[in-house]
């Protein structure tokens, strides 16, 4: 695993996601006041893009059909989605934000 910078904070608008390709990954960034998450953006269900969706404190719906996904878990919390995306570690030091991946 290693920390790879993907964004400044002051980029990511809050409210709003934003997706980062890194390697095989498909990950979908979501700025929550001073707070950043990270899932897999591909939605469990039929692989819309999740950080397309809109995002209600710390939950983002996905925009295809409408399932609600747990920013901080990963989980679906709403049907038709039944699986998790993934949740990848972030952290933000000197206004920087930085992911762990595998490489
Ligand atoms: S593609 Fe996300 S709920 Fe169907």
């Amino acid at each position: 695993m290693s920390w790879v910078e993907v964004a400044a904070l002051d980029e990511l608008p809050p409210g709003q996601g934003r997706r980062f390709d890194l390697g095989e990954h498909r990950v979908a960034l979501f700025r929550v006041g001073d707070r950043v998450y990270a899932i897999g953006d591909r939605c469990s269900h039929a692989e819309a893009s999740l950080s397309e969706g809109e995002v209600f404190d710390t939950e983002v719906e996905c925009p295809r059909h409408g399932s609600a996904f747990d920013l901080e878990t990963g989980e679906a919390l709403t049907l038709p989605a039944t699986k998790p995306v993934p949740v990848y570690r972030v952290k933000v030091e000197g206004g920087r934000v930085y992911l762990e991946v595998t490489p």
